[in-house]
């Protein structure tokens, strides 16, 4: 039996990137920022997606394309070791966690997507009034889990649909709209009185406050930058394995880097001017920071109402591109290994994160626990063990991979990517690791 691979020679980079781009990048990075003091993070954050995100990202795809399996599977087949299969099966229960608080926020923008497709009927969208109080009444609660329960159910028919093609396609309109939406937002705002102390709080770079945080910043930056690109949970060995050998891993990895971080950099731009235009402290807003934020926006704007309606379609859609993958990594773990059918797979594992889910809906500090401090934790841990494995259970084979397909300027880089992969980075993930638990 062949196994399966993507739709279209282009249908890998489109999913990858995908997965790459979603809430992490328009919801997480504004509030990571906000809270870890603006632009000192942005740069320590910059900095390690270039470092470790990217080679990481490489790893990963190394060991998808390699083994062609499931993170369990490759890690096993590569490797003949039942340890290091255990190992692989760590990032089935991270899918597992990432969904238990992502598909919360994910219910939050469908609601603002529906409560923006009201507005019009209702004298205008309910959050436009006092846009802080409105997110503070509906983020946790009975209403908070239905919600989420509806984006699981969304993303458990993708999987199960195998509509894949249909998300790659929508994939390619997704990312220009996103980017669109984003700069034309970005250009308005800048023209807002008080936007000034927004770019200032974002892009001034300021190297004493830097070296005074940078052991409080380090985990969360480098949790974000792996969050981001969708490293250290296994979901980019799983969409790998569908990679067919002509295609460039280097090239695919640096595209979906560079366009991941644009989308990350805009949203910044339009969030915290925004913000600042508004009074409003960024700091304040926690998991809110991005609704208090824009809803400024569509308030302010002509054609506000319109766009909003847009705006959250469009971010619903690339959370889904998403969650579809997260979910996809235990999927494919219990469809390949443990032998169930799709369906059984698809249908345990909604059972199991609708009620973790419906949990983090209820408890604000267990969804903050959950999405900050565990991420953080699970994927830098995550990420140093597929590296290692990378760099020492393949070592030689891994460069080998790395090539196949790869022009001749990443083909230069394939040694000196080893050596960060097999030694470098893995001992900045530890150091950054011992300093999150100190
Ligand atoms: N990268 C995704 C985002 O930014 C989140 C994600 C993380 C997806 C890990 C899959 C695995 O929203
Ligand atoms: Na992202």
């Amino acid at each position: 039996m062949t196994r399966e691979t993507w739709a279209t020679r282009t249908g890998f980079i489109l999913a990858a990137a995908g997965s790459a781009v979603g809430l992490g990048n328009i919801w997480r990075f504004p509030w990571m920022t906000a809270e870890n003091g603006g632009s000192a993070f942005l740069l320590v954050y910059l900095v390690i997606v270039l470092g470790v995100g990217v080679p990481g990202l490489l790893g990963e795809f190394v060991i998808g394309r390699r083994a062609r399996r499931n993170p369990v599977g490759a890690l096993r087949d590569l490797s003949g070791s039942r340890t290091w299969a255990a190992v692989g099966g760590i990032s089935a229960i991270t899918g597992v966690a990432l969904l238990s608080f992502y598909s919360v926020v994910g219910g939050w923008i469908l609601r603002y997507l529906l409560v923006s497709l009201a507005g019009p009927f209702t004298g205008g969208a309910a959050y436009l009034a006092d846009p802080g109080a409105y997110f503070g009444s509906i983020s946790f609660g009975v209403g908070a889990a239905g919600y989420h329960l509806l984006f699981l159910a969304l993303t458990g028919l993708i999987v199960l649909g195998g509509v894949r093609r249909g998300i790659e396609l929508g994939t390619k309109v997704m990312m220009p709209a996103v980017l669109a939406l984003l700069v034309g937002m970005a250009v308005w705002v800048s023209t807002q009185s008080g936007a000034g102390a927004g770019y200032d709080f974002f892009l001034t770079f300021d190297l004493e406050t830097i070296r005074a945080n940078f052991f409080s910043i380090l985990g969360p930056a480098a949790g974000q930058a792996l969050f981001t690109l969708s490293v250290g949970a296994g979901t980019m060995i799983t969409y790998a394995s569908y990679i067919d050998e002509d295609r460039s891993l280097p090239f695919d990895g640096s595209v979906i880097a560079l366009l991941n971080t644009g989308v990350g950099v805009l949203a910044g731009l339009v969030v915290f001017p925004l913000l600042f235009s508004q009074g409003i402290d960024p700091g304040s807003g926690g998991p809110g920071t991005l609704f208090v934020g824009i809803a400024g926006a569509f308030g302010a704007l002509p054609g506000g109402e319109a766009l909003s309606i847009l705006f959250f379609g469009v971010v619903a859609f690339a959370a889904l591109s998403s969650s579809i993958s997260m979910l996809e990594i235990p999927v494919a773990v219990l469809v390949d290994e443990v032998g169930w059918s799709r369906r059984r797979a698809v249908g345990t594992l909604l059972a199991l994160i609708a009620t973790t889910g419906t949990i983090t809906a209820f408890q604000p500090a267990l969804f903050g626990f959950v999405s900050g401090t565990l991420v953080d934790f699970l994927l830098t841990g995550g990420l140093l063990a597929f590296l290692l494995f990378a760099g020492w259970v393949l070592g030689r084979d891994a460069v080998a991979e790395y090539v196949t397909g790869a022009g001749p300027i990443a083909t230069r880089l394939a040694t000196p990517w080893l050596f960060a992969v097999g030694v470098v980075i893995p001992v900045f993930l530890t150091f950054t690791l011992l300093t999150t638990a100190g």
